[in-house]
C-alpha cells in the first residue's frame, strides 16, 4: 500500500501529510476538485485554483460542464453504442457519476480501468469505487505520456477484452500534455491498439470564444507549475483523425447533446472546452 493510502485509511489528517502526495506544489486533480467544492485538496492546489479563477472567473463553470459532458458521454457510449469497457484515463477524485456508476447504471456488467498518475487519486479510487457485483472496475497508477506502460499493465488485460469494442476516454486531460509531449502521438498509439466498434471520447480547453481570458487562465497554471495548452477546434479535430466523429461533432461541452432537463446554461464563451465522441473504423 502506498504512503498516501495508508493516510487516507488512518483519517487523512492534514498536519501529518505523507511525502508521495507532494501536497507542497499543486495537482490538477485537487484543484479540479477544488473547482468542483470537494474536500481532497490542499493549500497549495487551492491557492493555485483562486489564481486561476481570480484569472478567468468561468474556471468553476467549465469545470461543471465539463463534468456533465463526461457523464453524458459515457450515457451515450453505454445506451447507444453498446459499449460495455472503458478505459478512463486522467480519473480525477472520486466525485459524483464517475465514470462505471453511469455506465453500470446503463449496464450492470460494464469493466471500467482507470488511469492516473496522481496517488491521491488512486488512494481515493480503491476506497470509493466500488463497482456492481456484475462489473469490474481496476485502477492504474501510470502516466498517459507513456502509453506503452498503460497497453501492456497485465491489470488493464485481465479487465478489458480488447477483442471487443472499448471506450477510450481522455477527459480534461490532454489540455495538461503541451504539443512537445507528443498528444497527437500518444492518443494515435492508444486508439491504433482498440478494435473496430471502439470509441474515443475527449475533453479540452480552447480559446477559441474567449481569447484574452483563457490566455490568462493558461498563464495562471503556468506559473503555478503547472503545464496548460488550449487548443482551437483544428487542433482537437486532429485527434480524431481517421475516426467517424458522431454528432454533433465537435462542440463545446454544455452544446454536447444537452439534457433537456438541466435548467442551468452557460455560454460557449464561459465553458470554453470543447468535447467530442467518435467512432474507430
Ligand atoms: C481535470 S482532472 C479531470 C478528471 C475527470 N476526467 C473529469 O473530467 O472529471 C485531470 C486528471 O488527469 C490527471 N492527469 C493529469 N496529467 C496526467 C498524466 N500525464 N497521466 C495520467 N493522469 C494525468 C490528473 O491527476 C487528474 O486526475
Amino acid at each position: 500500500m502506498t504512503e498516501a493510502a495508508q493516510w487516507m485509511r488512518t483519517g487523512g489528517d492534514e498536519s501529518s501529510l505523507p511525502t508521495d502526495l507532494h501536497t507542497e506544489r499543486p495537482h490538477p486533480a485537487r484543484m479540479y476538485d477544488y473547482f468542483l467544492g470537494g474536500k481532497d485538496n490542499f493549500p497549495a492546489d487551492r491557492a493555485a485554483a483562486e489564481r486561476a479563477a481570480a484569472g478567468w472567473p468561468n474556471v468553476r463553470k467549465a469545470t461543471l460542464e465539463n463534468r456533465r459532458f463526461l457523464g453524458r458521454a459515457v450515457r451515450y457510449l453505454a445506451a447507444e453504442a453498446g459499449v460495455r469497457q472503458f478505459l478512463d484515463i486522467g480519473t480525477g477524485i472520486p466525485t459524483a457519476n464517475n465514470t462505471h456508476e453511469v455506465a453500470q447504471s446503463v449496464a450492470p456488467d460494464s469493466r471500467v480501468v482507470y488511469v492516473d498518475n496522481d496517488p491521491i487519486v488512486l488512494a481515493h479510487a480503491r476506497a470509493l469505487l466500488v463497482s456492481t457485483p456484475q462489473g469490474m472496475t481496476s485502477y492504474l497508477d501510470a502516466d498517459l505520456r507513456d502509453p506503452e506502460k498503460i497497453l501492456e499493465h497485465p491489470d488493464l488485460r485481465s479487465v478489458l477484452d480488447f477483442r471487443q469494442p472499448i471506450a477510450l476516454m481522455l477527459i480534461a486531460i490532454l489540455h495538461f500534455l503541451p504539443d512537445d509531449q507528443d498528444p497527437y502521438g500518444i492518443v494515435r498509439r492508444l486508439v491504433s491498439s482498440l478494435p473496430s466498434g471502439s470509441y474515443l471520447a475527449l475533453t479540452q480547453v480552447t480559446g477559441d470564444f474567449d481569447p484574452f481570458e483563457t490566455g490568462r487562465l493558461v498563464q495562471s497554471y503556468r506559473e503555478s507549475g503547472v503545464q496548460l495548452q488550449a487548443r482551437t477546434h483544428a487542433e482537437v479535430e486532429r485527434f480524431f483523425d481517421g475516426l467517424d466523429i458522431v454528432e454533433p461533432g465537435i462542440e463545446v461541452v454544455s452544446e454536447w447533446r444537452p439534457d433537456a432537463a438541466q435548467v442551468e446554461r452557460f455560454s460557449r464563451r464561459e465553458v470554453s472546452v470543447y468535447g467530442a465522441v467518435a467512432r474507430v473504423r
